[in-house]
């Protein structure tokens, strides 16, 4: 490994979405001098002119007030010219197959060719394990077998991943020499969290096995929650008391129309790959999937068999988009597996949502954009909340009940209390939880 400067480090950040850009600003806040490298010119200009592309809680000063420290490129040799440190962060999408595409990763990788003078090779994007071998075997073919190399997996979770950046709950180190180890963690010095060092092999398994297990605490509540549904047991009390058990812990165990975005199902597809490429059949957590792919059709369902067991000539009215609150992501979103199903059994969608800018391809285009809940709800047939955004608690629901065609709601985040909606004379579905009758 080249010997390491002292203090600050220079990095070179490969990819500008959601880590590459909270941890180029991180970075730059703990003091290193960072330069974001991405290969679409209209972000990288956009970043350049003080933009940030995406929408995430707290980046955007982050960004403005290190901006000294922080720039943005399209040119790969530039970007590499002066590090110290790449970071490699881009995108790890699913194959056909379930498999993680790691060409993004080898075109980095081949960028490196000539980067003799770099200290390590950093990779935090989500990968199988072994892929640390493989790109170590590549970097010795070119001629960086001096150059250390790390896995240095990410947790940060959207919304607040500049806070879990700075304040993680451990920072996971995957080196096969101390000295990159070392290094690597030097360049966390006053992040706020402990640092867990390990192999390379086991590091990139930390990643996998913490989104499965937590992917499964959230297909497990909402079978309990169906379980419910089918006793007459409240999910929310039941997750409430079996989360004071320390050993379980309240976290993760929210029923709902499942889990989604660009992580959960990518990371438990490419465990499960994973596994079988081994020759392994990972059963729970294929059901954990299955579980997940059935929870947005289920609630279909039962709005469907509330509403006399057709959709069509139906107005459903869709409230939240993105995959959770305080994003403006919509990849793998639970929403648009039931836009997708409430169209093709013949109903029109009216859509809302307070960040998600755009809605132009399917099945998007062919639901109605509204500007508020309430405009969403005129006329309509049924409201079903799918994105649990607190603007949806502050709604004037007896008002809602006076402009929806027929007074009902499905909650699919449990949201709101059943006996303040039965009261304001809406019908109210939820998850887990017996259906109330509107009573005014
Ligand atoms: C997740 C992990 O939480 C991060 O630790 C990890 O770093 C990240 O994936 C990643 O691999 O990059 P994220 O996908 O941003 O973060 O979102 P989460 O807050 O974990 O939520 C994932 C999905 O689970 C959402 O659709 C959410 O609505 C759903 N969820 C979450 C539930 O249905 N119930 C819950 O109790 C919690």
């Amino acid at each position: 490994m080249n010997e390491p400067m002292l203090g600050q480090r220079r990095i070179a950040v490969f990819g500008a979405g959601y880590i590459g850009l909270v941890t180029g600003a991180c970075f730059a806040k703990l003091g290193h001098d960072v330069v974001v490298r991405d290969i679409q010119k209209e972000r990288v200009e956009l970043l350049r002119s003080g933009g940030v592309p995406i929408h995430e809680d707290g980046l955007a000063p982050l960004i403005a007030e290190n901006a000294g420290r922080l720039t943005f490129t399209l040119d790969a040799e530039e970007a590499v010219r002066n590090a110290d440190v790449v970071y490699v962060c881009v995108d790890t999408p699913s194959t056909p197959s379930g498999d993680a595409d790691l060409s993004r990763i080898w075109q980095v990788i081949e960028t490196l060719r000539d980067a003799r003078h770099l200290a390590a090779v950093v990779v935090k994007s989500t990968v199988p394990v072994g892929t640390g071998a493989r790109v170590r075997a590549a970097m010795d073919r070119a001629g960086l077998r001096h150059v250390g190399y790390a896995s240095n997996p990410e947790f940060t979770a959207e919304g607040h991943a500049v806070r879990d950046f700075m304040h993680p709950d451990r920072v996971v180190i995957g080196a096969d020499d101390p000295e990159t180890a070392k290094l690597v963690a030097q360049l966390h010095e006053g992040v706020d969290g402990p640092i867990a060092e390990m192999d390379v092999r086991s590091a990139e398994m930390v990643k996998l096995a913490a989104n499965a297990l937590l992917a499964t605490k959230i297909s497990f509540t909402n079978e309990i929650a169906t379980i419910c549904e089918a006793t007459g047991a409240d999910v929310e009390h039941v997750v409430r008391a079996v989360g004071l058990d320390h050993r379980l812990g309240p976290h993760f165990m929210r029923p709902g129309v499942g889990w989604g975005g660009s992580c959960f199902p990518k990371d438990s597809r490419a465990l499960r790959a994973l596994a079988g490429n081994a020759g392994y059949s990972f059963q729970l957590l294929t059901s954990v999937i299955e579980v997940n792919d059935l929870q947005p059709r289920r609630a279909i369902q039962r709005l469907k068999d509330e509403l006399g067991g057709a959709f069509h000539n139906r107005t459903v009215a869709l409230l939240g988009v993105a995959f959770k609150p305080g994003t403006d992501d919509v990849r793998e979103a639970p929403s648009t597996i039931i836009a997708s199903r409430l169209l093709s059994e013949g109903a029109a969608v009216r859509c809302w949502d307070p960040l998600v800018r755009r809605l132009d391809t399917a099945p998007w285009s062919s639901t109605t954009r509204c500007t508020t809940p309430l405009e969403a709800m005129t006329g309509a047939d049924a409201a079903i909340i799918v994105t649990e955004w607190p603007e949806l608690q502050d709604v004037a629901w007896d008002q809602a009940a006076a402009l929806m065609a027929r007074p009902l709601v499905f909650d699919g985040r449990n949201l709101l209390d059943p006996q303040r909606m039965a009261s304001l004379g809406l019908t109210y579905m939820s998850v887990g939880r017996t259906t109330v009758r509107g009573s005014a």
